[in-house]
This record gives C-alpha cells, sequence and structure tokens, in this order.
C-alpha cells in the first residue's frame, strides 16, 4: 500500500469544531483510493483528501453501477481507536460487489486500508460519547463508457467523517409511516446490497413523509403491500409479548450490521428472537391486543432507535413519544458499551486499533 502522509500543518484537523459537526459534511485529511483496471486492482494509495477528476461519459454516472458501506470508529483513549464489525461490513460489501456485478475487494486491502486510515487520521475521531468517525467505503463503475453493460473500469475509495451524537438531548423516538404508493425494493432486485440506486430512488417517499410530519417510511413488501420491511435508513423490531420479531432477509431487506448484532445479544440475554415475515396487519393486532410492547430500529447511525409513532392508512400507533422503552435502552446501553469499550465484547466485534505514539 503506498501511502502519501500529508505534512502536519497542512492537516485540517486542528481547525475542526468538534462540537458542531453536520453528518456528512466534513472529511478527514486523507482518503484510500484504488483502481480496477484490464481485469485486476491495481495498488491501494492512502492519500490527501481531495477532488478527483472523472468524464461525463463515466459509467457510474449514467447506470448506477455504484455500491457503498457505512461503519463508525470510536474514541477508546488516546492510544486507541475501535472499528465496529469492519469485517461484517466486509461481508457486505462483497454481497453488494456480486450483486451489482462489480469487482471484488480483497478483504486485506478493506481491512488493512481501514486501519491505516485510523492511524493516520485518529485525531478526527471526536472523544465525546455517541459521536464518532463515520468510515464511508465507495465503489464506482469508472470507465468512459455509456453502453448499458458493466464497467470494465472501477475505482474503490475509503473516507472518513465526523460525525456527532445521533441523540444531542436525549432520545427522539421516530416517527414512522407506511406508503401506499413506493416501494424501496423487491426481492430479485438490489435491496440486499447496499446499492446507491436504492437511495436515489427512496427520496422522494421520504421527502413526502416528511412534508406530512413523519420521520422515515417504514417499507412494506413490494409484492403485496403486506409485511413490514424495514426503515428509511434501519431495520425494525417488534417486541411482541417476551418474544422479538423482525422481518427475515427476504433479499429485499439490507442486513443491518446493527440489526445481526441486536439478534445475536438477545440470543445472549435468552430471549425468543424470531426472524420471520411480520406483517403490517399482525403488528396493528398484537398493538390492539396490547402485546407490542416496544418497536424500534437499529443502524448505524443512531444504533438503536424506539419508534414512537407508526401510521398506516387510517391507523395510528401510538407509543411512548418520550421515552425509549427498556428493552430498546438496555440494547442501546449493551452495543455502545461495546462500541466504546465499556462492556465486554464477548463477540469479538471491535477491532482495536493502536494509534499515536503507542
Ligand atoms: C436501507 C438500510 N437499512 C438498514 C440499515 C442498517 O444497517 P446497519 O445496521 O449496517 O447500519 C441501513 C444503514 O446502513 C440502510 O441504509
Amino acid at each position: 500500500m503506498m501511502i502519501e502522509v500529508l505534512p502536519d500543518e497542512r492537516r485540517r484537523y486542528r481547525s475542526v469544531d468538534f462540537n458542531n459537526l453536520k453528518f456528512g459534511k466534513l472529511f478527514s485529511d486523507h482518503m484510500l483510493e484504488m483502481h480496477y483496471k484490464d481485469g485486476a486492482w491495481g495498488e491501494p494509495m492512502i492519500k490527501p483528501y481531495g477532488t478527483i477528476e472523472i468524464h461525463p461519459s463515466m459509467h457510474a454516472l449514467h447506470y448506477g453501477q455504484a455500491i457503498f458501506e457505512g461503519m463508525k470508529a470510536y474514541y477508546i483513549n488516546e492510544h486507541t481507536i475501535s472499528v465496529f464489525r469492519p469485517h461484517a461490513h466486509f461481508e457486505r460489501l462483497t454481497h453488494s460487489c456480486r450483486r451489482m456485478c462489480m469487482p471484488e475487494i480483497p478483504e486485506s486491502v478493506f481491512l488493512n486500508g481501514i486501519e491505516q486510515l485510523m492511524k493516520l487520521d485518529y485525531r478526527w475521531v471526536p472523544k465525546t460519547f455517541g459521536h464518532a468517525l463515520y468510515i464511508r467505503p465507495l465503489m464506482v463503475a469508472s470507465q468512459e463508457y455509456i453502453a448499458a453493460v458493466e464497467s470494465n473500469e472501477y475505482k474503490f475509495f475509503i473516507m472518513t467523517s465526523p460525525v456527532a451524537a445521533y441523540y444531542d438531548s436525549g432520545f427522539q423516538p421516530v416517527k414512522l409511516t407506511t406508503s401506499e404508493n413506493f416501494v424501496r425494493a423487491v426481492s430479485g432486485g438490489t435491496g440486499a446490497a447496499k446499492a446507491a440506486g436504492n437511495y436515489g430512488g427512496s427520496f422522494l417517499p421520504a421527502k413526502r413523509a416528511k412534508e406530512r410530519g413523519f420521520t422515515q417510511v417504514l417499507w412494506l413488501d413490494a409484492k403485496e403491500g403486506k409485511f413490514v420491511e424495514e426503515v428509511g435508513t434501519m431495520n425494525i423490531f417488534f417486541k411482541i409479548g417476551d418474544t422479538l420479531v423482525t422481518p427475515d432477509l427476504d433479499g429485499a431487506i439490507l442486513p443491518g450490521v446493527i440489526r445481526r448484532s441486536v439478534i445475536q445479544i438477545a440470543k445472549d440475554w435468552g430471549v425468543d428472537v424470531q426472524e420471520r415475515p411480520i406483517s403490517i396487519d399482525e403488528v396493528i393486532a398484537e398493538y390492539d391486543r396490547g402485546n407490542l410492547m416496544e418497536v424500534f430500529g437499529s443502524g448505524t447511525a443512531a444504533v438503536i432507535a424506539p419508534v414512537g409513532l407508526i401510521d398506516h392508512k387510517k391507523k395510528e400507533l401510538r407509543f411512548d413519544m418520550e421515552n425509549i422503552g427498556p428493552f430498546a435502552k438496555k440494547m442501546y446501553q449493551e452495543i455502545t458499551g461495546i462500541q466504546y469499550g465499556k462492556m465486554e465484547d464477548r463477540h469479538g466485534w471491535n477491532k482495536n486499533v493502536s494509534v499515536g505514539d503507542s
């Protein structure tokens, strides 16, 4: 791996206002870049974060052959930064590569690249609890070629961006609405891949939901509009009595890394976890019977997001709009505890990176 280090006096970390971070707007000093051509990946390069030159004929701009990942690195102490489950994100990236007909990234480049970036830019990892350094791997079809077939050239990047705590003033339960006119994905399509186009297509329904006062869309399956799938950028869990139910991975749902973690931890606690189709009618029936104890979303951004309201057609399911439920709270504390090195990492999820002079 070639590494071009930005001289310390030109690094921007000193001027960052870590108390005033806006998600996804600020990028740290270095990035990784690697090119694929003639059937092989070239040498990965770490270099100062900056612009890239592209042509208007660049394939991904036309056909959306573009995939990405999203994970976070946490400040443990002045000598250690911890990345949460990078291997699980690598597995999902590999799945996305296959589905989108793109070349796979060597695991060593992915993991070692992240490690080297942490070593170079560890000062960008915010120290406050809840804050983190977001890591964004991205792969795009880069050939100058506008035929509607797969590209022969690709660029892979890893960039990082400091982000504030999702909750700045306590938990704010989210308000969800189902959509009668739009779907996110259909099994057999690209929903289970972290493909750029899945997001492009979701912005209009998300905007409409926001205009109606909701936080995000609760997606139902595309074939029957009957089964719950996931939320805008989160998977979803229902605590029905003592059982934790989450939609099974039917090929349309993005397999969240936090979803996987929630399922594992709940099982560790001895909770009955069911991954199965769950219809919106069942959710409503359990609510009406008083059995629906808690609903929460899971995802890298919020970790756990309590749901305060579900709106479906003319029905409104109302939960506590002020507080997070006890199960979701315990889960949030457990996962963030592991991420920040405060709780035992029983499953070896944290990838600790030694940084600074250590
Ligand atoms: C569509 C969608 N579903 C679910 C998730 C949650 O996935 P993860 O837990 O890996 O962040 C995300 C976020 O990455 C997402 O974009």
